[in-house]
C-alpha cells in the first residue's frame, strides 16, 4: 500500500468519528480500525485523534506503544502472524513459518522493502484445535499445512483481497465434543430474563446465591456477591461488562460459546443488568476474535428487535439496557479486569492498584460487575431453573460444570463439558490421549501434570482452570514447552517492560 494521502486519513477519521463519537473512550476503537485501513496509525491521524478527543498525542502514542497490534510504521498489505502457543509448535508452525518467510522473501517481523508484506510469530490466538493457525489482516486461518502456506504465498504475491480466498482456509470449526449441564441445552428462547421480571431481581440474585456459581475466568470469585456488591455500591450509573478476552494460552471454549451461544450469554449479561441496575454493558472482545464480530453485532440487532435489549426490555418499563462491543488488540494482560477496565477507557491496558475492586470503582470509577463468558452463560440458566438444578452437578466447592478447551497430543481436540469433580484421566480417556506425559492445566500461569497425578480432579479445591488443558505425548521435549512459556511472559509482560 502506498502511503496514504492526509485527504485519505482525514476523510477516515471523520468516518470513524462519525462511527463512535468524541468520547476518549473510543480511541482504542479508533486506533484498530485506522490500523485495520492502513495497515498502521498514521501520524496524521494521531493529530487529529488529539484533537477531535481532546487527549495528547503522548497518550494516543503510548496506547499505539502498548497493543502489539497496532503500529505506527506500516506492516505490509498482508500482515501475517503466526500463532506460536506451544500447541501450534507441536504441530510444526516454526517450520510453515520459516517455508513462508523464505517464498516472499522477508525476514520474520520485518516488511518487504515493497511494503506487500510482513510475517512474524504473535501469542496464542485461541485455535489450538485446529492449528496451526495465523492471523491475516487480523483474520484467522486455521489448519495451516504446507500446500496452504504455498499457495497463501502465492495469493499475497499477486495482492488478492482476503475477500477472494478461498473460504475454506478461514473456517473456523466448534468441535464440541461432550455436551453438558449448559452446551446441552442451546434453546434462545430468553426464558431465564423472562424469570427474572417474572420474579424480580431479588429472587434472580437469590437464584443465582443459591446455586453457588463461581466465576469461570480464572479466580473464581462467587457470582452472586460481586453482583450484590455492585448493586449495593454507592454511585450512580452501574456496568455490565462481559470479559471475552480470552488469552491464556491454549483456551478457546470463550470462542465457541461466542459463535454458537451468543444469545444466552447475552442473556446473562441483560439479567445482570436487571440485578444491579445497570443500563450499559460492554463485550470487551479480544482482536484476535474480530471475525466474531459481524456474527455479533448480529445477534445483538435481532435481541433490540426482539425487545430483548433496548428500552423497555419486554415491556418493562424503566428496565433499559443496551450493549456494546469494544475490541481488544493483542494484549493478554487486558484479560485481568482492572487492565480490561483501563483498555475499555480507550486506554494502555496497565492493571490498577485494589482496591477499589471494579465492583465499587470500575468503569469511568463506576460500580462495574466482569464477568467470563462463561459466567454469564451459567448464570442465564441458573435463573431459568433455579439454584438447585445448578448445584445438583460438582461438588461441595464447585457447583455445577466446566468447559474445557483441549489441545495437544489428543485424537479429539476440542470443547469438552464436564461436572466438577471430574478426574483429569477421564478427560484424557474421553479426547483419545495416547501415551500422555504430561498434562498442563489452566494455561501457562497453571499447572504441569504428571501421570501420579492424574487422578487429579478439576474442581476449585484442587485443579482450579478457566479451561485449558493441553495434553503432551512422551515423544515431547517438556522443555520446548517451558521455553514457549517463558517466551510467552517475556512478550506478554503486563505492561510493565513498555514505556
Ligand atoms: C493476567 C490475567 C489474565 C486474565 N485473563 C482473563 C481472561 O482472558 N478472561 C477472563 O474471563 N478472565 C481473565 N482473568 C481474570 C479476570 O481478572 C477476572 O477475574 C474475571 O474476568 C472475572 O470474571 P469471573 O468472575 O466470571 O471469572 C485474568 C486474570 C489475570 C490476572
Amino acid at each position: 500500500m502506498s502511503d496514504p494521502s492526509i485527504g485519505q486519513v482525514t476523510e477516515f477519521v471523520a468516518e470513524s468519528l462519525a462511527r463512535h463519537g468524541r468520547n476518549p473512550d473510543y480511541l482504542l476503537q479508533h486506533l484498530i480500525a485506522l490500523q485495520h485501513r492502513f495497515s498502521h496509525v498514521p501520524a496524521t491521524a494521531v493529530d487529529l485523534l488529539a484533537t477531535e478527543l481532546g487527549v495528547t498525542r503522548t497518550q494516543i502514542r503510548a496506547a499505539i506503544d502498548f497493543y502489539a497490534f497496532l503500529h505506527e510504521t506500516p506492516r505490509g498489505d498482508f500482515d501475517i502472524l503466526f500463532s506460536d502457543n506451544i500447541t501450534d509448535r507441536m504441530l510444526g508452525n516454526q517450520r510453515l513459518m520459516r517455508l513462508l518467510c523464505e517464498r516472499l522473501g522477508v525476514e520474520p517481523g520485518v516488511p518487504r522493502a515493497d511494503g506487500r508484506v510482513t510475517v512474524g510469530p504473535t501469542s496464542c490466538t485461541g485455535m489450538c484445535d485446529q492449528g496451526p493457525a495465523l492471523l491475516v489482516n487480523g483474520m484467522a486461518v486455521t489448519r495451516l499445512d504446507a500446500q496452504r502456506v504455498d499457495r497463501i504465498a502465492d495469493l499475497v504475491e499477486m495482492g488478492t483481497p482476503l475477500e477472494h480466498w478461498p473460504g475454506a482456509y478461514f473456517v473456523v470449526e466448534d468441535n464440541i465434543r461432550r455436551k453438558g449441564l449448559l452446551l446441552s441445552n442451546a434453546a434462545t428462547d430468553a426464558a431465564g430474563l423472562r424469570a427474572m421480571l417474572e420474579k424480580g431481581a431479588e429472587a434472580a440474585l437469590a437464584e443465582v446465591e443459591r446455586s453457588g456459581l463461581r466465576g469461570r475466568g480464572g479466580a473464581g470469585f462467587t457470582t452472586a456477591l460481586k453482583w450484590k456488591f455492585c448493586r449495593e455500591a454507592p454511585g450512580g450509573e452501574r456496568f455490565v461488562v462481559c470479559n471475552a478476552d480470552e488469552g491464556e494460552p491454549g483456551t478457546f471454549k470463550d470462542r465457541v460459546l461466542l459463535t454458537s451461544y451468543a444469545d444466552l450469554m447475552f442473556e446473562g449479561m441483560t439479567i445482570c443488568a436487571g440485578v444491579i441496575g445497570a443500563r450499559r454493558g460492554f463485550l470487551y472482545l479480544r482482536g484476535e476474535y474480530r471475525y466474531l464480530v459481524p456474527h455479533l453485532e448480529a445477534v445483538l440487532a435481532r435481541r433490540r428487535a426482539q425487545g430483548l435489549l433496548g428500552e423497555s426490555i419486554l415491556g418493562h418499563d424503566g428496565f433499559d439496557f443496551d450493549i456494546a462491543i469494544h475490541l481488544g488488540a493483542g494484549a493478554y494482560i487486558c484479560g485481568e479486569e482492572s487492565a480490561l477496565i483501563e483498555s475499555l477507557e480507550g486506554k494502555r491496558g496497565v492493571t490498577r492498584k485494589r482496591p477499589p475492586f471494579p465492583v465499587t470503582s470500575g468503569y469511568q470509577g463506576n460500580p462495574t460487575v466482569v464477568n467470563n463468558v462463561e459466567t454469564f452463560l451459567a448464570a442465564a440458566r441458573v435463573v431459568q431453573w433455579g439454584g438447585y438444578w445448578f448445584r445438583g452437578e460438582g461438588t461441595d466447592k464447585s457447583a455445577g460444570s466446566k468447559i474445557l478447551s483441549v489441545s495437544g497430543d489428543v485424537a479429539r481436540p476440542g470443547i469438552y463439558e464436564y461436572p466438577f469433580g471430574t478426574p483429569v484421566h477421564r478427560v484424557l480417556a474421553d479426547c483419545g490421549a495416547t501415551n500422555p506425559q504430561a498434562v498442563q492445566i489452566s494455561g501457562a500461569a497453571g499447572a504441569t501434570l504428571a501421570p501420579a497425578e492424574f487422578d487429579r480432579i478439576i474442581a476449585f479445591e484442587d485443579l482450579p482452570t478457566a479451561g485449558s488443558f493441553m495434553v503432551f505425548d512422551a515423544s515431547r521435549d517438556m522443555l520446548d514447552m517451558v521455553r514457549n512459556f517463558a517466551h510467552f511472559f517475556a512478550h506478554e509482560s503486563c505492561g510493565s517492560a513498555r514505556s
